[in-house]
Parts: structure tokens; C-alpha cells; sequence
């Protein structure tokens, strides 16, 4: 045991478990705390800055050290710090009736605090819904069919409706019901195919296996819009309708899984509005506070709300709770975002950035190592290859000198480390959608810079 002598990075490098790291080694080279952060930049011990590129993990939508959202929480806990969410607290009512506004739908919300969270409960409502619904219903409609590539949470159904391998190695198998099928991979189809064909196929694809599984034991298809940690897929445009037309043919729910895409990060205000489809439910979580507080959300068509209506003694209402779903801080300052997001135009900035950056990234196609550019907004990324003939994946040695060498000159990106086998070659870019011109310049120049150095 040390003495009071010792930096907050040792007592942390003895102390704390960080997700999906190694911490061999850490203990002798701890690293430096962050401190403080301020807009777009996050600030270190050292006195280092790093231009945050992620947002958080894509949650900072609205940017660091907003006094107003602080004092949203602030006035929040002093009113009313704590509220069952079986009552009624006004910020979580007003955050209710908001969401639902920005879909353009009636329906409920269900408060939770994080994405996981939010899926674990689509998929109980999603069960829930068809054991009491006449139409298309039944007790065997169990099944959550989702997609590879897709992450969808650490607790252990959002895991098993995971797409990532690796994410999944050791845990055991999936629980049963969950399977995926692969989302459209334009960079990788089958040449003989159009992008727009190649949507309409992996759709079919969809229909064969609730075909196959037999519909009526199929409840739900769970996808994001488009796939963001498993490497930033955008789909065609042909692929989301057909989809919806898939899932009513059979009687299936259609989840958006919007925990990234929500909240301005592609353009709009949630992702699935690039296209003309109404979901059944939507889960969200991370852009809604801008992670300025944990919370989490559900919300679901008021036809399936409906089916949920009975007598007191029939058990035919929602059996789930979260002690701290729709927590009125939380609420409060979430409320707070949507009204930062809405005034400051954060939205169409993430659509004007986006193309901004886009135009520029685009250039490093001339790059023998930058198989594709793809992007929706500010969900941005880079697929690197060995071969571009082959299109053969770079490995975690080279993707790991880009991160270090941009961090080195001060800007944080990251990839899609840990989560398909051979795959993992994608370099992700989302920073908060507040970012100016100055900003995205100078992303776009480190990350030039670093992929010169590999040549
Ligand atoms: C698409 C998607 N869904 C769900 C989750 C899980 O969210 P949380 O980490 O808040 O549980 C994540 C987290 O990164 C995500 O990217």
C-alpha cells in the first residue's frame, strides 16, 4: 500500500477496472486523468488537450461544460431530488411528451438509464405485446431477430442480440431466441448486385429467415439505422422501407435501436427519419442528455400501449422497473439538450459538418490503405485495408499506430476494436455535433497526417 503521495493515476491504475482494456502493464505506466472539458476538447492532468472526436462514446452531442445544462440539474435537485418513476415528475412528463413530438407519433415512453437498458425492456414489451395482442399475437413469439455486426448492450439479452463475436467470447452462448442476420455491407456485396439491389437483398434475406423460423414465433427485428460501433454500415437507401414491409408482412416489431443515431448525430433528428418508415419502438439513450446524466428511454406506438390495457388483477400491465428510470435530474437536463439541440440548430450543423468533413475525407480514397469512406451526418468512418484489390482488413498493429500517432498530436477517433473477427479495420469518427469548421479541419489534418506516417 502506497502513502498520500501517491497521483491520481496510480491510485487509479491500482483501483479502478475500465471496460474492454487490458490492464497488464497499466499498473507501471498509469494513465494521465482527465481533468476538465470544455466544448469539443477534454482536458488532461498534464496539461494536455485532446479535441474529442467521440464525444464521450458518441454521447457529448451538445459538447462539454455547458453551464446551463449544469444548472438545469442543479435547480432539479433542489426541487425535487428523487421521485418514484410509478409518480409523475413534471421534467419527465415534458420529456415524454417531447420525444414523442421530435417522432412525430403517439405512443408512451418507458425512462431507463442507458442503451441496454432501453433494448432489454423493448424486448419484454416486445414479448409482452404479442402474448396479449389478438392481431398477429401469441405466446410463441418469442424470437429477437437482430444483425450481425450491430452492438446492442452488455446485460445479457442486449448481449445476445449483439452482432460482435468478439464482444461475446467466453460469456456463454446466446440466450435463446436471440439470432442475426448480416445488415447491406455495400464496400463488401456481391458485385453482381446495385447498392440499391443489394438492399432489397439483404431484406429478403430477413424475410427468408422469419420464413424459416416460422413467423409466428418471431416477436421483433432490432437494428439501428445505420450500424455505428460494428464499423459505421450505412444502408441503401432501398434497404430500411423494404425492411418495414418484411416486418408487417409477418406481424413483427420493428425496434430501432437510435442509442447512437438519436438525437441529431446523422442529420436528423433521429436516423430512421432519412427515410419514410415509422417504427414500433425506439430506444435511446447516450445524445439524450449528451451524457450530462445517465438516462435512457423506450418508447413505443400507442397500438402497442394499448394491448397492455386491462383489469388491475390480470397482470396484463408492464411487470419492470428501474428505480431510477425517468429520474427528474435526469429528465431535467435531458430536457435542457433537446432544447440546446433545437436552438442552436445542432441538428442541421451535424448535417452541414458532416458533408464538410466528408468532402475532405473523401480525398484519402488516394491512400493505398483507405478501402472506403462512409458517413450519415457526424457518424463518420474509414475502412482500412491492406489490399484494396482483396480488400483485405489492416490489423489491430496498424490501427492502433493511427489512434496513437492522432492522439500524440492531440485529437482522440477510435475504431471498432473487439468485434468481428478480421473486421475490426474501421477508424470512427463523431464529435459533437457543436463542432465548427476549425474543428473538423482539424480532425480531418491529423488523421491525414497519421496515414502519411504508414506510408
Ligand atoms: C447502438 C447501441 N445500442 C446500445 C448500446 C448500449 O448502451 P449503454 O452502454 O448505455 O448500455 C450502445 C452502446 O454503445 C450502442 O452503441
Amino acid at each position: 500500500m502506497k502513502g498520500i503521495e501517491e497521483t491520481i493515476g496510480e491510485i487509479g491504475a491500482r483501483s479502478l477496472w475500465h471496460p474492454i482494456k487490458q490492464h497488464q502493464g497499466l499498473q507501471e505506466k498509469p494513465m494521465v486523468p482527465i481533468t476538465s472539458a470544455e466544448g469539443s476538447y477534454i482536458y488532461a492532468e498534464d496539461g494536455k488537450k485532446y479535441l474529442d472526436g467521440i464525444a464521450g462514446i458518441w454521447c457529448v452531442n451538445v459538447g462539454y461544460g455547458r453551464e446551463e445544462m449544469a444548472q438545469a440539474g442543479y435547480e432539479q435537485l433542489k426541487n425535487l431530488s428523487y421521485l418514484s418513476p410509478a409518480m409523475t415528475a413534471p421534467s419527465t412528463a415534458k420529456l415524454a411528451r417531447k420525444l414523442l413530438d421530435t417522432l412525430g407519433m403517439e405512443g408512451r415512453v418507458y425512462f431507463t438509464c442507458s442503451g441496454s437498458e432501453s433494448n432489454e425492456a423493448a424486448f419484454k414489451i416486445a414479448w409482452q405485446y404479442h402474448q396479449q395482442s389478438g392481431e398477429h399475437g401469441g405466446w410463441n413469439r418469442k424470437k429477437i431477430i437482430s444483425r450481425y455486426r450491430a452492438y446492442h448492450g452488455n446485460t445479457l439479452a442486449a448481449l445476445s442480440a449483439t452482432g460482435q463475436a468478439e464482444r461475446r467470447i467466453g460469456y456463454g452462448l446466446n440466450a435463446p431466441g436471440f439470432l442475426q442476420v448480416p445488415p447491406p455491407y455495400p464496400y463488401r456485396r456481391d458485385e453482381h448486385h446495385t447498392v440499391e439491389e443489394h438492399g432489397e437483398k439483404m431484406a429478403q434475406w430477413l424475410d427468408e429467415v422469419i420464413n424459416f423460423e416460422g413467423a409466428q414465433t418471431v416477436a421483433a427485428f432490432l437494428m439501428e439505422p445505420m450500424i455505428s460501433g460494428g464499423g459505421v454500415l450505412i444502408p441503401p437507401d432501398s434497404y430500411i422501407p423494404a425492411i418495414r414491409k418484411v416486418c408487417d408482412k409477418h406481424g413483427v416489431l420493428l425496434i430501432f435501436d437510435e442509442v447512437v443515431s438519436g438525437f441529431g448525430r446523422t442529420g436528423t433528428f433521429w436516423g430512421h427519419q432519412h427515410w419514410n418508415v415509422k417504427p414500433d419502438i425506439v430506444t435511446c439513450a447516450k445524445g439524450l442528455a449528451s451524457g450530462y446524466q445517465p438516462i435512457g428511454a423506450t418508447i413505443v406506438s400507442e397500438k402497442i400501449f394499448n394491448a397492455f390495457l386491462s383489469s388491475e388483477t390480470d397482470l396484463n400491465h408492464l411487470r419492470h422497473i428501474n428505480t431510477y428510470g425517468g429520474h427528474p435530474v435526469a429528465t431535467a437536463v435531458a430536457l435542457k439538450n433537446i432544447e440546446i439541440i433545437e436552438r442552436e440548430g445542432l441538428v442541421e450543423n451535424a448535417a452541414k459538418m458532416g458533408a464538410y468533413m466528408r468532402e475532405q475525407l473523401d480525398e484519402l480514397i488516394e491512400h493505398p490503405m483507405v478501402g472506403e469512406v462512409r458517413s450519415k451526418g457526424l457518424l463518420l468512418g474509414v475502412e482500412m485495408v491492406q489490399n484494396k484489390e482483396t480488400k483485405e482488413a489492416v490489423g489491430s498493429d496498424v490501427m492502433n499506430k493511427i489512434l496513437g500517432s492522432m492522439k500524440e498530436d492531440g485529437v482522440i477517433i477510435t475504431k471498432n476494436g473487439n468485434t468481428i473477427p478480421n473486421l475490426c479495420n474501421v477508424l470512427v469518427m463523431s464529435p459533437p455535433l457543436s463542432i465548427g469548421q476549425a474543428e473538423a479541419d482539424q480532425i480531418v489534418d491529423t488523421l491525414k497526417s497519421a496515414l502519411l506516417k504508414l506510408v
